[in-house]
């Protein structure tokens, strides 16, 4: 089979089109045909030797990505829940080595849901690692209530895009934050307010939020310490946050969670599946890529600048 293989940590170069063996399953896996796999930032930065590359350094061949959907062709013995020709989608194997940038895949069946017939292949492989980061956000990490008042930042990208669609589905009053060029289709997300973080500071228009999700890093986490409540919850995406800035949300008796992983789950994968079933989120897809065009779709997801999601057709 084809696989996109990373030669060595770095720059886009080392992402080559390979000729390997097919996977073999284990007897709690099945073996998904690849449709469409979605490239996340997690995938550039291991690529560039930092998030996952420790992990994953000493295996060989090192396979990026971790969303596919496809149909499974193959059952391993324990797998019951599942039958060839089944369409599914899910996230593989995280935090691990997900290997889905190839035309196979080998999955834990406890990982994947059945892909809803309502959406393609593409939108389906759009929204498992977005969708289940929002999901657990905000009913495992934190406890997002009715009625809460909420700043989502980047409320235009991967993350940001589902979470503004999952808080409002949860009652949430939603204040999103991106640019100006993506206002609109922020508000037509749900979002009830806009801040163009590139002209105004959020915090010195904010007070009193109840919940922050913090997807951007820097300085970017203490400023949204400063709008919250007391008790109110942070739940931090990127990595990177130093002492002093758990000191600072400390101080404010938080009842926060200062950083998630979100984790591979079949069962929140259900729940993705039948929001999107039901048309209560969508996923906006900014680019399709083909197989061929691999280096192109990391460098614009690079970019920061992401409307939604990059995609890979096979
Ligand atoms: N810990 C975890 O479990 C976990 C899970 C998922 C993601 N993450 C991390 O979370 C971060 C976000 O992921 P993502 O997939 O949403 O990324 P993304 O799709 O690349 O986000 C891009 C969006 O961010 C907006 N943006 C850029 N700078 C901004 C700023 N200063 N303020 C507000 N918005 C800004 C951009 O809007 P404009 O183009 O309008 O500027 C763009 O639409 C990444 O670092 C990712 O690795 C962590």
């Amino acid at each position: 089979m084809k696989a996109i293989v990373l030669k060595k940590f770095g720059g886009v170069e080392n992402l080559e089109i390979h000729e390997i063996a097919k996977p073999t399953i284990l007897k709690d896996e099945v073996l998904v045909k690849v449709k469409a796999f979605s490239i996340n930032p997690v995938d550039v930065k291991t690529r560039d030797g930092e998030a996952l590359a420790d992990m994953l350094k000493d295996d060989s061949p090192i396979i990026l990505g971790w969303d596919i959907s496809g149909t499974v062709v193959e059952v391993g013995k324990n797998v019951d829940l599942f039958h060839v020709h089944d369409e599914v989608f899910g996230m593989v194997n995280f935090v691990g080595h997900g290997r889905a940038y190839a035309e196979y895949v080998a999955v834990p069946a406890e990982q994947i849901t059945q892909k809803p017939d309502n959406i393609s292949h593409i939108e389906a492989a759009a929204s498992p690692l977005v969708g289940l980061t929002a999901w657990q956000a905000f009913t495992h990490f934190g406890k997002l209530q009715q009625n809460d008042k909420i700043l989502i930042h980047g409320a235009s990208g991967g993350v940001g895009h589902f979470a503004v669609q999952i808080a409002k589905y949860l009652g949430a009053y939603v204040i999103g934050t991106s640019s100006a060029k993506n206002r609109e289709f922020v508000l037509e997300l749900g979002a009830d307010e806009h801040i163009d973080y590139k002209t105004e500071a959020f915090e010195k228009r904010l007070n009193n939020i109840d919940f922050v999700l913090e997807t951007i890093g820097y300085d970017n986490f203490r400023k949204s310490v400063s709008v919250l409540r007391e008790n109110g919850t942070i739940v931090n995406l990127p990595s990177g946050l130093t002492e002093e800035d758990e000191r600072e949300a400390e101080q404010k008796n938080l009842n926060a969670c200062y950083f998630m992983a979100v984790y591979s789950s079949g069962k929140d994968m259900k729940i993705i599946a039948d929001l999107l079933e039901k048309g209560i989120i969508k996923p906006h897809i900014q680019q399709v890529y083909n197989f061929n065009q691999i280096r192109e779709a990391h460098l614009q997801v690079e970019t920061g600048t992401t409307k939604g999601k990059v995609i890979v057709a096979i």
